[in-house]
């Protein structure tokens, strides 16, 4: 993707006057401020309707700059040398001195950090002298948004510009791995668990309790796309869509197909935008057909489960 420096240019200009803007990332886009202005992280919480005890991910260029903000540790450095900048979320410890909006940390003394691949996002980063906090795009609860036209079904003219980035090459949110300790998965996301497991040596825990959310955007119900879901459905009903992992050889109008062959990574880069396809096609109901519980399909299944939930 060609890099537009006037694009670039009128973010900056309006994130530094504590504006909204939304913002290309490699997993989902992300409605962005200025991560140390209280002024700027109470508009995110409210155009998106967030409840306010959830906190949001600040995204930094390097780790050189996140230094002002956070503590880190050996396992930290391990994981930011191989997955960097990457669809990876570290839960770190804050410094006292950090400047960071006690709006966007509600208040904890933990810090969510993530250091975004995409080259625009990046290069938005260089020109400003603040990180940005950014929850995904979306209205809160609802399916996150992978490209520019997602972000503008979601909040039309009250967002005051989309920084323009192409279709998001992952297609699902980063995983978030609380590393102060034993790391702790707290979000399957866009890097396996293994691949973490390997680079650490060390054996991860998934967190799954709900009833003591540390991630408390993980509640059960998520990623809606505002219709009833079913999972692991043979039989499909006439009036209902079908999701399916790869094209078979019955083509009706009423199947979607998540990829060609059944590649999960394909799969999981289409998965929002065909859940928000089928609601655009009026369908009142969807039921998905079973899906490799492997890889990228753990991913997958994560977020069916928790939109299922509606
Ligand atoms: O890929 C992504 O992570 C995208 C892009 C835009 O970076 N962002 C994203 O943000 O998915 P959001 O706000 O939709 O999800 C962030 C999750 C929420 O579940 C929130 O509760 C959790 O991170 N979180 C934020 N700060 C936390 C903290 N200090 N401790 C534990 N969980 C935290
Ligand atoms: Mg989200």
């Amino acid at each position: 993707m060609k890099i537009n420096l006037s694009n670039i240019k009128k973010a900056q200009k309006l994130l530094n006057k504590s504006e909204c803007v939304a913002i290309p990332t490699e997993t989902v886009y992300g409605l962005a401020a200025n991560a140390y202005s209280d002024k700027a992280c109470k508009k995110i919480y409210k155009l998106k309707k967030r409840p306010k005890n959830n906190p949001l991910i600040i995204h930094y260029l390097n780790s050189q700059i996140l230094k002002r903000d956070c503590n880190f540790n050996k396992d930290f450095k391990k994981l930011y040398k191989i997955f960097c900048p990457g669809p990876i979320t570290f839960i770190l410890d804050l410094k006292k001195n950090s400047k960071i909006s006690k709006i966007a940390t509600n208040k904890k003394n933990t810090l969510a950090v993530r250091f975004p691949k995409h080259p625009i996002t990046r290069s938005l980063l260089k020109k400003l002298n603040f990180p940005l906090a950014a929850p995904s795009a979306n209205l809160s609860s609802k399916v996150s948004a992978v490209s520019s036209a997602h972000v503008k079904d979601d909040f039309g003219k009250k967002v005051k510009y989309v920084l323009e980035g192409g279709k998001s090459s992952i297609g699902l949110e980063s995983t978030i791995i609380d590393i102060r300790k034993k790391p702790k998965v707290l979000r399957l996301g866009g890097i396996e668990i293994s691949a973490i497991e390997k680079s650490l040596n060390k054996k991860i825990i998934m967190e799954n309790n709900t009833s003591k959310i540390s991630s408390p955007g993980q509640s059960k119900l998520h990623y809606s796309p505002g219709i009833p879901i079913r999972l692991n459905v043979k039989k499909v009903c006439k009036e209902e869509a079908y999701l399916l992992i790869k094209k078979g050889s019955k083509k009706k109008p009423n199947f979607y197909f998540l990829s060609k062959n059944g590649n999960l990574k394909e799969a999981a880069k289409n998965l929002y935008n065909t859940l928000r396809k089928i609601k655009k096609d009026k369908y009142k109901s969807i039921a998905v057909s079973k899906i490799p519980n492997k890889g990228l399909g753990k991913t997958i299944n994560d977020r069916l489960k928790r939109a299922s939930k509606f």
